[in-house]
């Protein structure tokens, strides 16, 4: 398929295009170099996995391609135009769930829409989204009443509910328990096929990447650059003991300076 046609097959994703960044930090007058000429570019609906050392710049990557930050040299592109500014087609979930303490579910769900003035035309959507992560039973539940699980889900709704077509993702799953992330790994794929997003997924977890990534993406130390980038060719639902998977997982680990298959 040319590449045209492939662009145009997705209509509700965006293509990102990381152009030569370099990116510092001034803290008390001193700089602090995090990205190093790092040029990326995916694709629009492409599911890409971003792995690196901890500290080395994989959050301030998702920051600037979610416009929180501007970069020091280069430029992040969403389809050819420059990011100056959040976006709510350009959606960052985190690792902490960080819903609203105060709001129910819905309520947190809601919050995207409140804030655009889009409420009344969209709130139908709240209740689609719920369905979509499961929630549809806990809409009316607080924070504290919800499982981490169920947290990061109502935080996937919330982020979904925006309708974003490139969803960013740090370490989402990176505090649930293993059985609790390969299940929200299945949920994430299964939206990530139903929404046609372009998602970008930073994780600490090579399996994780490799379970649910087109391509692998993996970064040095800080300053981060790109030492390695694979493609996994494999159709889902995938074996992580498939022959492959674990040939790619060992060469991966190499690239991330762990020898010892684990
Ligand atoms: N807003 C900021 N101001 C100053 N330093 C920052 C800021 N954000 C991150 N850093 C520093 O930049 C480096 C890279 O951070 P980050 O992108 O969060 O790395 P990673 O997500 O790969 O762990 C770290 O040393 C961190 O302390
Ligand atoms: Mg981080």
């Amino acid at each position: 398929m040319s590449l045209a046609l492939l662009r145009a097959s997705f209509p509700n994703s965006i293509a990102l295009d990381v152009d030569g960044v370099s990116h510092r930090y001034e803290i008390d007058g001193s700089a602090l170099q995090v990205l190093d000429n790092v040029s990326l570019t995916i694709e629009r609906g492409e599911f890409v996995a971003l792995l690196g050392p901890s500290g080395c710049g994989k959050s301030t990557l998702l920051r600037l391609a979610a416009g929180l930050e501007t970069p020091t040299t280069g430029a992040v592109l969403a389809d050819g135009r420059p990011i100056t500014a959040p976006n709510p087609d350009r959606i960052l979930v985190f690792q902490d769930a960080t819903l609203f303490p105060w709001r129910t579910v819905r309520a947190n769900v809601a919050t995207g829409l409140e804030a655009r003035g889009v409420i009344r035309e969209r709130e139908y959507r709240i209740g689609e989204v719920l369905r979509l992560v499961k929630l549809e039973g806990f809409a009316d539940f607080y924070a504290h009443q919800l499982s981490g699980g169920m947290a990061q889900r109502a935080a996937l709704a919330r982020a979904l509910v925006n309708d974003p077509k490139l969803l960013l993702l740090d370490e989402p799953f990176g505090k649930l328990d293993s059985l609790t992330r390969l299940k929200m790994q299945n949920e994430l794929l299964h939206l990530w096929k139903s929404g046609g997003f372009t998602a970008l997924l930073v994780t600490h977890d090579v399996e994780e990447a490799l379970l649910l990534a087109d391509r692998v993406i993996v970064l040095s130390d800080r300053p981060a650059s790109i030492v390695a980038e694979v493609r996994v060719e494999q159709p889902h639902p995938r074996r992580r003991d498939s022959a492959n998977l674990v040939a790619l997982r060992r060469s991966l680990l190499e690239k991330l300076g762990i020898s010892h298959d684990a």
